[in-house]
């Protein structure tokens, strides 16, 4: 079966837009990710025929939506391959996600003397968490780093692990490189070296193919709803159950609790809701759920094979640009990071934006991966399940034209 492009660009109401007198030429679906009408349409009834707060209430109107958010939990849950539903937690996004297990995993277990691993092509929410609690609890932070080739050097993996290592953080697709980390066998090179914990950041993994948490062995994997194609304030964080049943919650308020007295203290829920203080965004949940339908929907296998075909036409066009420097391995998924010769991000950046096109620029939250290319910024395109030939062919005349006028 051929890839139903035309039917899935209809679909996204706002590709259908003009950007300055130019039809959109929409490439910065890695930022945030536009959104098909079933999601646009499912939060907008659940507001307007579904709506109330959730577990609190003895009203019809409150245990529908209660029992909808479950029911988008357990979708979660299938969607990515958890044990058990009980393994997904309801968080803003994939920030949020890693700032939890930072403060309540880190907060909890590690000790003074420590260390903990990331790599150097990790976004900075992927790193920022980990030097706060690391300065906290005197933790040593290692890391991995990056190969000329944009992959990481998985051959001194072991020589950074020893028996203080406490958590491998890692990305499952770089957001400027689009490398494609081989997580398995970096998961099971870590484990035979130590007893650690490893957190998965898949926010730029999670809609480019099929994600299984069982088959990968990582305890932790984050993701968001708006790179999927979902709401914005809405996200997932999994953790193996083992796990979170030991850890405290980070956040204190409503909805986590069991008792609570001012004399004796509090008891809490258990995991999930253990981590899930205060009122949720439950539009954004139904929201997340369509997303995830939509996306089961063209089938994953699917979009995996369209996007690695446009990926390899993108790559192959964009050799017709003078000067264009592209950074990354071959084999990619998502998104293209490059510079025009000299030329500022910004500007080549802006120039498209005139056209119609819309690119990310600037250091994408990865300065040291900045750092390690010696550049302050670089322009990156990314690629949907929506993104057409098309689309590349006008990036392609774009860049051409820009490169004309900078010189
Ligand atoms: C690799 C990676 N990790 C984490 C994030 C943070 O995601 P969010 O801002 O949705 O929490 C992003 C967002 O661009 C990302 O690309």
């Amino acid at each position: 079966m051929s890839y139903p492009i035309e039917r899935v660009r209809g679909d996204f109401p706002i590709l259908a837009r003009d950007v300055n007198g130019q039809p959109l030429t929409y490439l910065d679906s890695a930022a945030s990710a536009q959104k098909p009408n079933i999601v646009i349409d499912t939060e907008r009834d659940y507001y307007r025929q579904g709506y109330a707060a959730v577990h609190r209430g003895i009203h019809t109107l409150s245990a529908q939506a209660t029992t909808r958010m479950e029911d988008v939990r357990a979708q979660a849950a299938r969607f990515i391959n958890a044990a058990s539903d009980e393994e997904i937690i309801f968080v803003k996004g994939t920030t949020e996600g890693i700032n939890l297990v930072a403060n309540s995993y880190g907060r909890q277990f590690f000790q003074p003397g420590d260390n903990l691993i990331l790599t150097e092509m990790e976004h900075h929410s992927n790193i920022v968490p980990w030097q706060l609690i690391a300065a906290e609890r005197q933790v040593e932070v290692r890391v991995l780093p990056l190969l000329a080739d944009g992959t990481l050097d998985e051959e001194k993996l072991s020589s950074l692990i020893d028996d203080r290592t406490r958590l491998l953080a890692i990305t499952q697709v770089s957001n400027v490189l689009g490398t494609v980390n081989p997580l398995k066998r970096l998961i099971a090179r870590a484990r035979a070296a130590a007893d650690l914990v490893v957190l998965v950041d898949g926010a730029q993994g999670i809609m480019h193919g099929k994600v299984d948490v069982q088959a990968l062995d990582c305890d932790f994997y984050a993701f968001s709803g708006h790179k999927i194609y979902g709401p914005s304030g809405i996200g997932i964080l999994y953790g193996k159950k083992a796990l979170l049943d030991r850890m405290p919650p980070w956040e204190g308020g409503g909805s986590m609790i069991q008792t609570v007295s001012l004399t004796e203290g509090t008891t809490f829920l258990e995991p999930p809701w253990r981590f899930e203080a205060g009122s949720p965004n439950t539009a954004g949940m139904m929201g997340l759920g369509a997303a995830l339908s939509y996306v089961e929907s063209l089938g994953l296998d699917n979009i995996r094979q369209y996007e690695g075909e446009l990926m390899h036409y993108a790559l192959e066009s964009l050799q017709q640009v003078p000067d264009l420097i592209l950074y990354g391995p071959a084999d990619r998924a998502g998104v293209i990071a490059f510079n025009l010769g000299k030329h500022h991000a910004y500007d080549v950046g802006s120039f498209l934006d005139q056209y119609g096109i819309a690119i990310r620029t600037g250091h994408h939250c990865a300065m040291p991966l900045m750092a390690y290319y010696q550049v302050p910024s670089m322009c990156r395109a990314s690629l949907a399940l929506y993104t057409t030939r098309e689309d590349i062919d006008r990036l392609v005349a774009g860049l051409v034209r820009v490169r004309r006028l900078l010189g």
